[in-house]
């Protein structure tokens, strides 16, 4: 990465204030919300030893929560009566705050508890290690953050095995045939970090685990990214490109690239006056 750009991810207030447009100007959580309607009560249908009463979950880069409690009412019917351990490791405290306050409201029952880690992944290895802890979950979910972990290999073998028998690892990233990865392969060298770069399906396949993977189609509208001076089209670009002030601190050539590859058809498209960012997700299961 160039020296004059910071990465999004280590400001932790800009990044809150980027992801929160992001969902507001794209359909991620709807697309989120109909596979957890549609395709999870099958996934997580087998879940759980046999003859138990109780389920741990785990959820890494949980955000806000709101994406996670869904996941939680699904669990809950369809194990009605058990009682749910829900751990959460989540960096940003905006984030935790607002989970926090979203657990109070949620209507949930007695039955479910709940464990916060104020911390990234790696930290949340670190302290199972240093503890000699190793608490098995019976779902773990991981949802648009192993862009930030330092090793994908390393997270991904590790929270795997963290699984208890019948248990399902869910993974969900940008789909390789989606804007995100055409951008970060036309320019990203010159803003990113490595992780971005590899496709998570491609890390399983090396590390030789079976998975099953659903693209769901998702769009996310970009239009104020091209009104010069438009204070959400920066917070937008800052999105998409992961760094803080992308618009002010990114060499002049690096943006017109960005901004013209944008535009170009593998990224979006045009409809009605609105630019379309191609936000398609992959949706991947990982056995026990
Ligand atoms: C794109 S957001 C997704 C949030 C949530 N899963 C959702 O779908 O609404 C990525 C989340 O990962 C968190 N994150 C960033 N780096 C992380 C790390 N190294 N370990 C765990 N979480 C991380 C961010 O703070 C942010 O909340």
């Amino acid at each position: 990465m160039e020296s004059s750009m910071k990465p999004l991810s280590l400001d932790f207030n800009q990044y809150y204030k980027s992801f929160k447009l992001f969902l507001e100007r794209s359909t991620e959580h709807e697309c989120l919300q109909k596979f957890i309607d549609e395709n999870l009560p099958d996934v997580i249908a087998s879940i759980g030893k046999k003859g138990g009463s109780s389920l741990n979950v785990l959820g890494v880069g949980s955000g806000s929560g709101k994406i996670d409690l869904e996941i939680l009412g699904k669990i809950q019917s369809k194990h009605p009566g058990f009682f749910i351990h829900n751990e959460v490791v989540e960096p940003n405290p905006q984030h935790i705050s607002k989970y926090k306050a979203l657990v109070k409201e949620w209507n949930s029952g007695p039955n479910i508890s709940f464990t916060w880690n104020q911390m990234t992944s790696g930290e949340y290895e670190m302290q199972n290690k240093k503890r000699n802890e190793s608490k098995k979950f019976d779902f773990i979910h991981m949802i648009e953050m192993l862009y930030y972990v330092e090793s994908l290999h390393d997270t991904i073998k590790y929270f795997h095995s963290l699984l208890e028998t019948n248990g399902k690892l869910l993974i969900v990233q940008t789909a390789d045939d989606g804007g995100y990865h055409s951008l970060w392969r036309k320019a990203g060298s010159r803003f990113l970090s490595s992780c971005l770069f590899l496709d998570v399906h491609k890390v399983l396949d090396e590390i030789r685990m079976k998975y099953h993977i659903y693209e769901l189609s998702s769009i996310f509208d970009i239009t104020e990214c091209f009104i010069e001076g438009n204070e959400n089209g920066e917070l937008l670009l800052d999105f998409l490109t992961h760094i803080v002030d992308f618009r002010k601190t990114a060499p002049a050539d690096l943006k017109a690239e960005v901004l013209q590859c944008l535009r170009q058809p593998q990224c979006s498209r045009e409809e009605n006056g609105k630019i379309l960012f191609n936000n398609n997700l992959h949706f991947i299961v990982i056995d026990y």
